[in-house]
């Protein structure tokens, strides 16, 4: 067992089962034992590769779609450019050498990065060194100018409340130890969830406490403000039942509950009930769009037709993967989705088509 996990053992034999969400919350964010705390998660020699570690193509037509949206704000000559969980910087780099196109947008930016990860917080710093950037630790409270925001890949890391329908009835799943490891089990009592869709007999539904406060408060502070967030992550457009609870090791899948601390722990972002609350609080919402699609939208095609031109029979190869990997409907294409919530902006922003 890790070290995280023999934390976790002893405390539910001590106080009992814990909610899947207080399982995936210590699993990631623990301080020192924790998944972000410790290990390399991006690359190659990682768990996982995300879109802008595949090829720079994904953070400069992200960069250019930024650039249109503050035009579309008229350009301002003071405004936030935040992202989410930047992990290596790879993306706000990509963005940044991109927007070298609208110089004044570079000279009008005030960067902020919400990271919690000390780790990842260096990495950041050693590949943002030529800028002047701002941590926080949550998306803090921004005022007297717009805002543009970037969120790759982070509210999947955040943690999710699972259900469990039975007996006519939902119960939040909870993690016990047994039999010598972890497992699933259920709460005593139903629990009082709202707003719950239609089920069967054993349908799970997740619910991520954090990332709706979250969109909540984005949306508040976009309407406040003006500006627009961009959000990419993974899926479906609108289902909402089913078990999206997962772990990758070493680019493996694994059991979500064997080496806490240890493996990346996600879950499917549920779009609708984002879109649902962003659009109750009076901002505009598009997508959510398929990444291939979205991408195709901004350019990628001739993009990927320039890079081409001045690379080696090697390098072509490898670009053609990368180009593939980000769009196909078999790789990252379809899977991940788009969405963008935006307001005050003179047109609709780039990428979602009419
Ligand atoms: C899957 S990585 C994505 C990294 C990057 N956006 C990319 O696309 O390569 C998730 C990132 O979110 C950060 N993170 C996770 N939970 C967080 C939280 N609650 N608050 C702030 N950052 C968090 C992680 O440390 C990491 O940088």
């Amino acid at each position: 067992m890790t070290p995280l996990g023999e934390l976790l053992r002893s405390q539910i034999e001590k106080d009992g089962p814990i909610p899947v969400h207080d399982f995936m919350k210590m699993a990631l964010g623990h301080p020192e034992l924790g998944y972000y705390a410790q290990r390399e998660p991006f690359g190659e020699t990682g768990d996982f590769i995300t879109a802008p570690e595949v090829s720079q193509m994904f953070g400069e037509l992200i960069g250019l779609w930024a650039v249109d949206v503050w035009a579309k704000l008229g350009g301002p000559t003071k405004f936030h450019l935040v992202e989410l969980g930047p992990g290596n910087g790879t993306l706000m780099t990509d963005i940044l050498r991109s927007a070298r196109i609208a110089p004044e947008f570079l000279s009008s930016a005030t960067i902020h990065l919400v990271e919690t990860s000390a780790r990842l917080r260096k990495k950041q710093a050693d590949a943002l060194a030529d800028h002047n950037v701002t941590w926080h630790e949550e998306l803090p409270t921004l005022s007297g100018a717009p805002v543009i925001l970037l969120a790759n890949e982070f509210f999947d890391a955040l943690p999710i409340r699972q259900f469990v329908f039975t007996g006519g009835r939902w119960f939040e799943r909870l993690v016990t130890w047994q039999n010598g490891g972890f497992e699933y089990t259920k709460s005593a009592r139903p629990s009082d969830l709202k707003d719950a869709p239609e089920a069967k007999e054993g349908d799970i539904y997740e619910r991520c406490p954090d990332g709706e406060a979250l969109i909540g408060r984005l949306s508040n502070l976009l309407r406040q403000e003006g500006g627009a967030a961009l959000i990419i992550d993974y899926g479906a457009e609108d289902a909402l039942i089913g078990d999206s609870f997962q772990a990758v090791r070493g680019h493996r899948p694994v059991d979500p509950l064997v080496a806490p601390g240890e493996a990346d722990l996600t879950a499917h972002v549920k779009f609708a009930i984002f879109k649902k609350i962003a659009l109750s609080q009076g901002v505009t919402v598009q997508g959510p769009t398929p990444q291939g699609r979205f991408l195709e939208r901004l350019g990628i095609e001739a993009r990927h037709y320039m890079l081409r031109k001045e690379a080696t029979e090697a390098q072509k190869k490898k670009l053609d993967a990368q180009f593939r990997r980000l769009i196909s409907a078999k790789e990252m294409g379809t899977l991940f989705k788009a969405m963008a919530l935006s307001h005050n902006m003179a047109a609709a922003g780039e990428g979602f088509g009419n």
